[in-house]
């Protein structure tokens, strides 16, 4: 089968290689038709399956067809090393992530990143060697892959340890400039490592120095990082890793690992800077910033709480025409999202029509709210973005807010002041009748006041989102 078709550039090519390159253009496809289906929740389970069997393709095609050196074929015995760690790995990567609660899924994600960095910076470390008997370029892309792929593997880790609870902030405001001299002596030792002549058995302490401050400097600049930011800071981590896997595709020469890389590196940066965007700050206000702070004072809103009785509450729904429920972090912490549900389906056998306002960042993570809401099988037609609704709130004749408060904190227009100014929010202010379930006044992520809560049309339903719905859910039956 291995037939030689001709030479290119004084080396043979084989039937073998054109396999292995159809194959890699095939995993291309794979991977970004995955990353496009991925965009909607309704095809984005295809779409990770997609992107997955891309991954495995290339996997198979590159251990069956690869040639290293001289000779053709990868060795029996490292097929046999390589095989059980791949079957290892699949095999606690699947027993964890089947056991996963959905609230812990920030926490795995971040895990999982970190595994990926620590691959590239151990492909990093091995290859050095090798990178010094080829050109500068080579030793180039070895060492910016050990030092990025060591960043993401000790920060992702912090980052884990920060959302499972296990390690708390850590926010002088001296971080900055300790962190910034680790940086200048990381760079510092990469650049003379790339320069320097040596031998690489002279080369040794450098390359395992540069870990090391690699790896110091992922914990640094993560520890002062406020836990709530995490999201970002882990999208922003898995961005470095998809680098430093493009880094070792460079390595090896294969077109996979660097396609795959980029593509990971540019939907990883892509997202953070979404989620800024959402959030109306900068990565830089992120990274060294700490929002909230000094900002407590601002919108210091003051006027009457009205409170509205379950039997009020569920009058006004089941009379209404239009509702729509604005989720948000409290309905995740509640795990409301069934009994929500539960709710809609209620109002709708009454002929109210029942909606979904989805904000990009409502919640701690990602498409939070849209998780939340799949798994409680809310139908996606029911989840409109917030672009897309905020038109019509005039017409809502009741705007249930549950759990959510910065997203619909309307300073984002009016209060110049306010930290979240600018911040796009979904218009619960403009609905005619507005009932907000939290347990009490505490602030939302910003730690700012709302002045929503003291709107004219607003009634408060004050309690444990679950427990509330739950209340409402039955005061609704007895209509
Ligand atoms: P928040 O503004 O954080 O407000 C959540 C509200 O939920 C709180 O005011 C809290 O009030 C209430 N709450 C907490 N537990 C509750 C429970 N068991 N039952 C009922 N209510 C409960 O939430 P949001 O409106 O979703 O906004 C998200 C914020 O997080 C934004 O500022 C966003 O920028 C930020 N953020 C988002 C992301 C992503 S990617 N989604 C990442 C980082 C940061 P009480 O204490 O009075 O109950």
């Amino acid at each position: 089968m291995n037939k030689v078709l001709g030479i290119i550039d004084g080396k043979e090519f084989t039937t073998g290689d054109t396999l292995l390159e159809l194959s890699y253009l095939i995993a291309a496809l794979l991977f970004v038709s995955g990353l496009k289906l991925l965009s909607h929740p309704e095809s984005a389970r295809r779409g990770n399956l997609w992107a997955a069997s891309g991954m495995g393709l290339a996997m198979i095609t590159t251990l069956l067809l690869h040639k290293t050196g001289e000779g053709a074929g990868i060795p029996l015995t490292n097929i046999w090393i390589i095989m059980t760690a791949i079957g290892l790995g699949a095999a606690i990567g699947w027993m964890i992530a089947k056991k996963v609660k959905m609230t812990a899924m920030p926490q795995l994600v971040s895990f999982y990143n970190a595994t990926g960095g620590a691959a590239s910076a151990l492909v990093g470390l091995l290859e050095y060697p090798n990178a010094v008997a080829g050109d500068t370029g080579s030793i180039l892309v070895t060492v910016l892959g050990l030092i990025i792929g060591s960043v993401a593997f000790s920060g992702s880790m912090i980052a884990y340890a920060k959302l499972d609870g296990k390690v708390g902030d850590l926010m002088k405001p001296y971080m900055t400039y300790i962190n910034l001299v680790i940086l200048i002596f990381t760079i510092g030792m990469g650049i003379y490592i790339v320069a320097s002549p040596n031998q690489p058995s002279e080369m040794t302490w450098a390359i395992y120095t540069l870990m090391a401050l690699s790896l110091i400097y992922g914990v640094m600049f993560v520890m002062p990082i406020g836990g709530a930011d995490m999201p970002v800071v882990i999208s922003l981590l898995n961005a470095f890793t998809g680098i430093a896997a493009a880094m070792a595709g460079f390595i090896y020469n294969n077109q996979a690992m660097i396609l795959g890389g980029i593509l990971v590196g540019a939907a990883g940066m892509i997202l953070t800077v979404l989620m800024c965007k959402a959030m109306n700050r900068s990565l830089l206000n992120v990274i060294i910033g700490s929002f909230g702070v000094g900002a407590s004072a601002a919108g210091g809103e003051h006027g009457t709480i009205k409170e509205i009785t379950l039997s009020d509450a569920a009058v006004l729904l089941s009379y209404s025409q239009k509702v729509v429920v604005i989720p948000g972090y409290g309905l995740a912490v509640a795990q409301a999202q069934h009994i929500a549900h539960e709710m809609d389906e209620l109002l709708e056998s009454k002929g109210v029509e029942v909606k979904y306002a989805i904000h990009p960042v409502a919640g701690r993570m990602p498409g939070h709210m849209n998780v939340l809401l799949a798994e409680a099988d809310v139908p996606y037609e029911k989840l409109v973005e917030m672009d897309d609704i905020n038109p019509d709130m005039p017409n809502v004749d009741v705007a249930v807010v549950i759990g959510a408060n910065d997203v619909v904190n309307p300073a984002a227009y009016d209060d110049p002041g306010s930290p979240i100014y600018g911040m796009p929010v979904i218009n619960a202010h403009l609905a005619k009748n507005i009932i907000i379930m939290k347990r009490g006044m505490g602030k939302g992520y910003a730690g700012i006041e709302n002045a929503l809560f003291f709107n004219e049309k607003t009634r408060m339903l004050f309690g444990d989102a679950k427990n509330s719905i739950q209340k409402l859910v039955s005061e609704i039956k007895t209509m």
